[in-house]
């Protein structure tokens, strides 16, 4: 059963929340759970990229190269990739977008494009873990799962991407004053409780506007 207890009394949906933080930061393993929460769809940037490399679609052949080093996708390829995922009725009711957007060209795009429907990002969510923590964990999942751009060369690609290009985000959506940053270490229960507070505060917050 969808629980939307926590959200706004009254707040004509869509609901869309951003996860905004590094890798190996739990954004995938928390939105498992948000998404059950919110009940809208979970939007993972990272896994439809995987997912087009699978199926060996030019856009897989075009990411494949920018995933194994490390690297982002262009921002154009990205926009329209989530614009058209936006797009489908599913979205109608808001979703949860997981690596998305992840410079601040891409963040003005989704801005500009949720302006067309009356919409726009409610809360960003982001879960702070120290890079130690980060990098162990990434270590532990390339030896446990193999996924191919958690070598230790390109983890510290992906955090150096993530200081560079993706933090400026967060001062974006700062600034907006929608950003909640939630303490990502700990047990699942644990990280998922905070995040749920989040969505609570939110929920209170614009209740009273
Ligand atoms: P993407 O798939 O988004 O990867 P990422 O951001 O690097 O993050 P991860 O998926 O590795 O980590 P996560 O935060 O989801 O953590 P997780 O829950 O898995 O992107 C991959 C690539 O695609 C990019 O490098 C780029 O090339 C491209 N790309 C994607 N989006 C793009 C965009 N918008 N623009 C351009 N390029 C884009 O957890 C990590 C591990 O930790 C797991 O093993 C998990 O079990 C464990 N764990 C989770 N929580 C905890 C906890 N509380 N305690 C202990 N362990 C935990
Ligand atoms: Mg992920």
């Amino acid at each position: 059963m969808p629980d939307r207890e926590c959200l706004p009394v009254g707040r004509a949906y869509p609901v869309i929340v951003v996860l905004l933080s590094p890798p190996g930061s739990g954004k995938g393993t928390q939105c498992q759970r948000l998404v059950e929460l919110l009940a809208v769809p979970h939007l993972s940037t990272g896994a439809m990229l995987r997912e087009s490399v699978r199926a060996g679609s030019a856009l897989g052949q075009l990411a494949a190269q920018y995933i194994e080093q490390g690297k982002l996708v262009p921002d154009h390829v990205m926009v329209t990739l989530v614009k058209d995922r936006l797009e489908a009725a599913d979205c109608d009711g808001g979703c949860l977008l997981d690596g998305f957007p992840r410079t601040v060209h891409q963040a003005v795009a989704l801005d500009e494009q949720l302006q067309t429907s009356g919409r726009s990002v409610d809360l960003v969510l982001e879960l702070q873990v120290p890079l130690e923590e980060l990098i162990r964990r990434l270590v532990e999942r390339a030896r446990q799962e193999g996924r191919q751009d958690d070598s230790a060369e390109t983890v510290i690609r992906r955090m150096e991407v993530y200081e560079a290009e993706t933090k400026p985000v967060l001062e974006y959506y700062r600034r907006r004053g929608n950003l909640a940053s939630v303490d990502g270490v700990g047990t699942l229960d644990a990280v998922f409780s905070r995040i749920r507070e989040q969505v609570s505060r939110y929920a209170r917050s614009s209740a009273d506007d």
